[in-house]
């Protein structure tokens, strides 16, 4: 026999006895794992790169061919005994996790649900958004104007110079300081000026908003209310267009069988000028006493008119050549009638006991 031509040391790792302790330690480890993160790091000992079967297998290489045959099978039948150790634990951990889940994450469908408060929107902004779809839908635009506005398109321009009578009908809050011409807008009709001077013309707009007022906060009064101001500028509008819109928007907003009616008023920035009526809905104006109405049988929910000449010239119209009307009605007032409301704090106190009436209200 001829002597071996490889060093019998190196392939220790070969050794049926080598190989049969590494399997079994394996298999021990294997068998001790008691998580699947265990499970992993006992494979990656036993079976990874480094692992003894893995580098037996490399040391098949260097054995004369005769000899390869037999110690491949030995390193094959190490592994594959180790590797079915594996799987076996795997899925025996794997079963253990999924009952285990099943019960820590189980679901009791008789609970009741948390009781998380669904919110509403408030009714202020979804009558805004209503009579907002009563003129997009006559192909009107919505407009915005600043809350904070200068003397100039809250006043001067819509025909109230600073010594106008006019201007002491609105309790103007002023900001500091004093002499700054900035005021809390006292009206939405400086956005009949905004949009004259912005958009051009035919102009057909309508901005609903807040406005504020140096008032004490009653049943009937609050320093802060909502208004819609509307606006048209065209050639050739006449009162009839006033008359015939403001009563599609009393029918769409109040129901057809609501009269509505045009009185004598005045306002500075419309000639003639008019408050807007809507037959009281409690006593429909029968003449019965009547606590909504006071037994008028009608309610005001707005001011209107023809646009003065002298706004259109404040913001550069010709008035040979264009006219319109205007129109600027009270969100609460409008709200309250809709709805009963005979209080306008129930508005603005925030209780969630008057706001979730109105629901999800779209
Ligand atoms: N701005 C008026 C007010 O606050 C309401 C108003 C009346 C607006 C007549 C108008 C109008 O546009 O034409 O009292």
């Amino acid at each position: 026999m001829s002597a071996p031509d490889y060093d019998p040391k190196q392939v220790s790792l070969l050794q049926a006895p080598a190989l049969e302790e590494a399997r079994d330690a394996g298999l021990d480890a294997f068998a001790a794992a008691d998580t699947l993160e265990a499970l992993a790091v006992a494979r990656t000992a036993h079976l990874g790169g480094n692992a003894h079967v893995s580098l037996a297998n490399r040391e098949i290489g260097v054995l004369p061919p005769a000899a390869k045959g037999e110690a491949g099978k030995r390193v094959n039948e190490v592994r594959k005994a180790l590797e079915v150790a594996f799987e076996a634990r795997k899925a025996a951990l794997e079963d253990e996790r999924d009952a285990r889940v099943l019960v820590e994450e189980q679901v009791d469908v008789s609970l009741l649900p948390g009781l998380v408060p669904q919110g509403a929107r408030h009714p202020l902004t979804t009558i805004q958004e209503r009579i907002a779809d009563v003129f997009i839908g006559m192909g009107w635009e919505v407009a915005e104007g600043p809350e904070v506005e200068h003397e100039w398109f809250n006043f001067d321009a819509l025909n109230m110079p600073a010594d106008h009578p006019a201007r002491e009908m609105q309790d103007t809050l002023w900001l500091a300081p004093e002499g700054s011409q900035v005021v809390l807008r006292t009206q939405t009709s400086p956005v009949q000026i905004r949009s004259l001077l912005a958009r051009g013309l035919p102009c057909y707009v309508v901005a609903p908003g807040r406005v504020f007022r140096n008032d004490a906060l009653d049943a009937t009064h609050s320093p802060v209310f909502g208004q819609v101001e509307g606006l048209c500028v065209d050639e050739g509008i006449t009162m009839a267009h006033l008359r015939g819109t403001l009563e599609a928007y009393a029918e769409a907003m109040f129901g057809s069988h609501l009269a509505s009616r045009l009185r004598p008023s005045y306002f500075p920035f419309t000639e003639p000028s008019a408050e807007l009526d809507i037959q009281c809905f409690s006593c429909l104006g029968s003449g019965d006493p009547c606590r909504v109405c006071s037994t008028e049988g009608w309610i005001e929910v707005g001011g209107c008119g023809m646009v003065n000449p002298a706004v259109l010239v404040a913001c550069g119209v010709n008035p040979d050549r264009y006219s319109g009307f205007a129109f600027g009605m009270g969100l609460d007032r409008t709200l309250m009638f809709r709805h009963g409301i005979t209080d306008i704090r129930d508005l603005y106190e925030g209780d969630q006991r008057f706001t979730r009436a109105f629901g999800t209200e779209a």
